[in-house]
């Protein structure tokens, strides 16, 4: 049984089914980077403080960049004995310099050292997919300029609505992505926040500069609170949200996919190189990418209850449980990176059936509500306009016609009123570009859309 740090106390050793339970090295030593570079600037500011000599600093900075190394190059041996990432750091140091390691630990706990890897490893995976959200809006702005005539059927309640572009369609995503984008940011704010000096849970007796430990860290802000800094986990809480949410955004583009590349709908094909075939039919190409994705999805919304959960209970402040908010937030983080690269590539090479989409997008009746504007347009109020249009599909299906299989004699037994130009109306390029309210579909208000973004607008 190894010494631990804090067995000062202690006249037994640890249990060993105990140290295996507590142990959280196995996986936190992801955190291993950030642990480093806070620990280097938490020695540079003791030394700043006369709390460690110069040499000290030396001493202690070189064998925290020895071990950084030695990691990084996969040479590094994590105890389970070590507990934690923290504790594994802090005993290679004193096996590397001596008993000098043993005053890294000054003025500071694991509690608040926890919290400031966690801010540190966010912050750079925040920026890694923000980067890949970009990306992706970009993607989607270049497929939306190649598409941007393609008429589709719009659906709502997955039953044909109205026709629309599918660069309008596309564009859909932008929005969404680019309000998830928005979070990452705002929440960003919050991630950037400096509790080193926090330490156990009430500060510290030491005279330590908190403030020039944030400017070495590049921390806009210090924790105000030093029982919060240590029990404050919102900040993994929210990401997780928002990665749920970008996971929701992803999974139902994915479901439209799925649906569209059906032999019943034949709207798109996925490539060969995004698609999985059966073991046992030989027919089979499934969009399996797509589907793991939405699957996937679900697994992020676990990680968000597994965090809420274990934090609504806590009393103040540190408890252990917040061990347990590290495998839900790296789980998401690979998850969410994961689904963003795959997903993005797996769009890249879609090929759309341009004339199977305008050709539903003409069926079902989806110009009724052109042919009832129509009439709104000549003076009949909307509901009567709607009851008659209602009144001449009921006959359509009756007769098994479409609106444009109808003579204008047939159109007049409904209201006296209709002219020739109704034919015009239930053209689905007609009905498109007819929508130019700011935010609708017509060509010319999505071209306006498409300027404005690469124009750099929101
Ligand atoms: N491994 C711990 C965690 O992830 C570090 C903090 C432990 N602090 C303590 N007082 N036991 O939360």
């Amino acid at each position: 049984m190894k010494k631990k740090p804090w067995d000062g106390r202690f006249r037994e050793p640890t249990d060993e089914q105990v140290e295996v339970f507590t142990a959280s090295v196995h996986f936190d030593k992801r955190l291993a980077p950030y642990d480093i570079e806070g620990s280097i600037a938490h020695t540079k500011m003791l030394a700043r403080q006369r709390i460690v000599s110069k040499k000290e600093e030396k001493t202690i900075v070189a064998g925290l960049r020895d071990i950084f190394r030695e990691i990084e190059r996969g040479n590094f041996t994590f105890h389970l004995s070590d507990e934690d990432i923290h504790m594994a750091i802090e005993r290679a140091l004193i096996e590397r310099v001596g008993e000098v390691g043993g005053k890294l630990h000054t003025g500071r706990s694991r509690n608040d050292q926890v919290s400031l890897d966690a801010r540190l490893y966010l912050r750079d995976e925040i920026q890694r997919i923000l980067d890949l959200v970009a990306a992706l809006k970009s993607s989607l702005v270049e497929l939306a300029k190649r598409e941007s005539r393609t008429i589709m059927p719009g659906y709502t309640h997955l039953q044909k609505a109205q026709p629309v572009l599918l660069s309008h369609y596309l564009l859909a995503y932008w929005e969404m992505l680019d309000r998830d984008e928005a979070r990452l940011r705002d929440g960003l704010k919050r991630v950037n926040v400096m509790p080193l000096g926090a330490a156990a849970l009430a500060g510290s007796v030491l005279p330590l500069d908190r403030e020039y430990t944030a400017r070495l860290l590049k921390f806009p802000e210090i924790s105000r609170n030093s029982m919060d800094a240590v029990s404050d986990r919102d900040f993994v809480a929210e990401f997780v949200f928002v990665a749920s949410l970008i996971m929701m955004h992803l999974s139902r583009f994915c479901e439209d996919l799925i649906i569209w590349s059906t032999e019943e709908f034949s709207f798109v094909e996925i490539s060969d190189a995004f698609t999985t075939g059966s073991s046992i039919m030989p027919q089979k190409k499934n969009p399996d990418v797509a589907e793991l994705i939405r699957g996937k999805t679900g697994r992020v919304y676990g990680n968000m209850i597994t965090l809420l959960t274990l934090l609504k209970g806590l009393p103040m402040t540190y408890n252990r449980d917040l061990q347990e908010d590290k495998e839900p937030l790296f789980d998401t983080m690979d998850t969410v990176t994961g689904c963003l690269e795959i997903f993005a590539g797996m769009i890249k090479h879609l090929r759309f059936n341009r004339a199977r989409m305008q050709e539903e997008a003409a069926r079902g009746f989806s110009t009724a509500t052109d042919v009832a504007d129509y009439l709104v347009i000549r003076g009949v109020p909307f509901r009567e306009s709607h009851g008659i249009v209602g009144r001449l599909v009921a006959y359509c299906t009756g007769e098994n016609k479409g609106l444009s299989d109808l003579t204008i004699k047939e159109f007049r037994r409904f209201y006296k009123g209709f002219d020739e130009d109704v034919y015009e109306c239930l053209q689905v390029e007609n009905a498109v570009n007819a929508r130019r309210t700011l935010g609708g579909t017509a060509e010319k208000m999505v071209l306006k859309r498409i300027e404005e973004i690469e124009g750099g607008k929101r």
